[in-house]
C-alpha cells in the first residue's frame, strides 16, 4: 500500500472532516490535532495530512503534491480545478447566495457593485443573465461592504445565516448549495488505486452511516 497525502481545508470544515476520518479509524494524535504543524502523519503512517487554505487544497491536489483532499464545492466551482470528485461527503452544508441590505435590496437595473471572495462565481452568475457588474474582491468579512456603502450586494456563503442577520442583510437569491467533496488527483487515482479504493470505500460507508443517523 502507498502512503496517501490528504489535504484538508482549514477553518469551518476542518473539525467535521477530521471527525469523519476518525469514524473510519484514521486518527491523528491529540497533540498533532492541536499543534501548529501543517503537515502530519496519522498514527499508522498510512496517511499524511496537509492543512491548507480552502482554495489551496484544490491547487495541491491538482498539482499532485496531495493525492486527495477535502474541500467545499464552492471552492471547486471558484477555482475550476482539474481534479476528480468521487464523493460528496454531505458535511459542511451551506448555500452560495446574493445578499443585500434587508432595508434596501438592489433593484437589478444598471451597474451593480458586488463584493465577494468568489469573483469567478459572481462574474459567471451575473454574466449569465446579462447584468453588468463591478466586482469588488475582498478576502473576508464581506458582509461589511454593503453596510459601509462599498457595494450594492455580496456573493457569499451562508451557513446558519447568523452573519447576514447580525449585519442587517438578507438573502436576495440562492446561486447553488454546497457540501464538502472528497477530491482526488487524476494520476494518483490510477497509480495509487489500491490505497485510494480502500479510503474511498471506507469513507463512502461512513457517509452512508452518517446520513442514516441524521434521518
Ligand atoms: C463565512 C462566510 C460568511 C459566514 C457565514 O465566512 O463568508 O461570512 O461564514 O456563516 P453563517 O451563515 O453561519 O453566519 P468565514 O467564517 O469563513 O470568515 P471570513 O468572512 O473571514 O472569510
Amino acid at each position: 500500500m502507498s502512503q496517501l497525502t490528504i489535504a484538508i481545508a482549514k477553518g469551518r470544515l476542518q473539525f467535521d472532516a477530521l471527525e469523519l476520518l476518525k469514524r473510519i479509524g484514521i486518527n491523528l494524535t491529540d497533540a498533532t490535532e492541536t499543534s501548529r504543524r501543517l503537515s502530519v502523519e496519522d498514527q499508522t503512517g498510512e496517511y499524511r495530512f496537509l492543512f491548507a487554505k480552502p482554495g489551496d487544497v484544490a491547487v495541491y491536489v491538482e498539482h499532485g503534491v496531495a493525492d486527495c483532499g477535502i474541500v467545499g464545492r464552492d471552492v471547486l466551482l471558484e477555482t475550476n480545478a482539474d481534479v476528480l470528485q468521487p464523493l460528496d461527503l454531505t458535511i459542511g452544508r451551506c448555500r452560495m447566495v446574493v445578499a443585500a441590505l434587508a432595508a434596501a435590496p438592489g433593484n437589478g437595473h444598471g451597474m451593480l457593485k458586488v463584493a465577494t471572495k468568489y469573483p469567478g462565481i459572481a462574474t459567471r452568475h451575473f454574466g449569465s443573465r446579462g447584468q453588468p457588474v463591478e466586482i469588488i474582491q475582498l478576502s473576508g468579512s464581506v458582509e461589511l461592504a454593503p453596510v459601509l456603502g462599498l457595494a450594492d450586494c455580496i456573493v457569499d456563503l451562508v451557513e446558519t445565516g447568523r452573519t447576514l442577520r447580525e449585519n442587517g442583510l438578507a438573502v436576495v437569491e440562492e446561486i447553488f448549495s454546497s457540501t464538502a467533496r472528497l477530491i482526488s488527483n487524476r494520476a494518483s487515482y490510477q497509480l495509487k488505486a489500491e490505497s485510494m479504493m480502500k479510503l474511498l470505500d471506507a469513507v463512502r460507508c461512513a457517509v452512508r452511516e452518517g446520513v442514516k443517523a441524521d434521518d
